[in-house]
């Protein structure tokens, strides 16, 4: 198939592109660079040559992407591209909805016009907000109530994508999307082409790993007094190359020609099932790199759910797609490799 991939030159965005190509499918990385890496570009491309084309540019510039669409045509896209910083989102709630609801409407515009036929968006489990102990494991048919502009944008452009794929359905046009709400996404591609290089980083596992090669004074540990087994939050850390097989896995089942609203539009957890404790992160990373670093104990961040894990029932039950890496020290491992062998990212 041939691909649009947008924010290919991201992180997860990267290893799906890798995924792709690796399947055999041509891809067209759209990638404006504010967050992504030339750098994981230029390696994909090294690997996969005429196979890949960069076009660098924001997925929101329409004039590009008529250009775009009008040069290829693509049998599906998948819009990895993003603001997702949380903390930023409260800081500058308009300008996340500028780009993770505006842009997306001009890109699903150019979509709806071209007559591409198959759409994969990547949600967050920050659509869900801060579920009651009722609704632990998450499922998707958990209220959406998102705490933070990051995730109402995001949650702002399912509901787009639902929207266009009924109007579509009953227009009598082939069209099938589906949201995927990514749980913590971790870990970096097996062969070490690839990996996180975020700036600044915020996330706990790498967070830790630069303290462990010692890029980093301390991990501070964001609250001891949730209401979770030891007193700190707890995630779902789901590898990301399990993440990106899951696309595929759901890019081969979508069907632009089904007749019920229900198979045109489809949304589905991405995580591994069963949560872990930010203490329990911290002495995995000790086990896997043996590396001896402080840790404090702070204040609570501002926004951040106690326990948040998926019930990823749904997407095994349908797809038959389950997290194949669940030992959170094999996730930490293909990480801590990575940071490793490039402890100054892409650059
Ligand atoms: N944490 C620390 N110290 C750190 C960094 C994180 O204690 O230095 C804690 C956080 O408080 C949280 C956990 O580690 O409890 C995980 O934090 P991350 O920042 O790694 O990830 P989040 O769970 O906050 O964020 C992830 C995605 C977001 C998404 C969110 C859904 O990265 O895009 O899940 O809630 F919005």
């Amino acid at each position: 198939m041939e691909l649009l991939i947008t924010g290919g030159a991201g992180y997860i965005g990267s290893h799906a592109a890798q995924r792709a190509l690796a399947d055999g499918h041509r891809v067209v990385v759209l990638d404006n660079l504010d967050r992504g890496h030339l750098g994981a570009v230029e390696r994909l491309r090294a690997r996969a040559g005429e196979q890949l084309r960069f076009v660098e540019g924001d997925f929101g510039d329409e004039r590009l992407l008529e250009r775009v669409f009008s040069e290829n045509q693509f049998d599906a896209v998948l819009h990895f591209a993003a603001l997702t910083y949380v903390g930023e989102s409260v800081a500058q709630p308009v300008r996340y909805y500028q780009n993770n609801t505006g842009s997306a409407a001009t890109l699903l515009e150019a979509v709806d016009a071209a007559g591409v036929e198959r759409f994969i968006f990547s949600s967050t489990a920050a659509t869900y907000g801060e579920p009651g102990p009722e609704h632990i494991p998450i499922r998707e048919s958990c209220p959406q109530a998102p705490m933070n502009p990051y995730g109402r944008s995001k949650l702002a452009t399912e509901h787009m994508l639902a929207d266009l794929s009924e109007a579509k359905r009953r227009a009598g046009q082939p069209f099938a999307a589906a949201a995927l709400r990514y749980f913590n996404v971790a870990g970096a591609d097996r062969t070490g082409l690839l990996g996180e290089d975020h700036d600044p980083e915020t996330h706990l596992i790498p967070v830790i790993l630069q303290a462990a090669l010692g890029r980093r004074d301390a991990v501070n540990i964001f609250g001891t007094d949730y209401d979770t087994p030891d007193g700190t939050c707890v995630r779902d850390y789901v590898h990301v190359e399990d993440l990106v097989d899951a696309h595929m896995a759901v890019m081969g089942d979508l069907d632009p020609d089904a007749e019920e609203g229900a198979r045109r539009f489809r949304a589905f957890n991405l995580g591994i099932g069963r949560g872990y404790s930010v203490l329990e992160i911290i002495e995995a990373v000790r086990e896997v790199t043996g590396a001896s670093f402080t840790v404090r104990e702070g204040e609570r961040r501002p926004g951040d759910p106690p326990t948040l894990f998926a019930d990823a029932s749904k997407i095994a039950e349908e797809l038959g797609w389950r997290a194949s890496v669940t030992d959170l020290g094999e996730i930490i491992d293909s990480a801590w490799r990575w940071f490793k062998a490039n402890p100054n990212g892409y650059s």
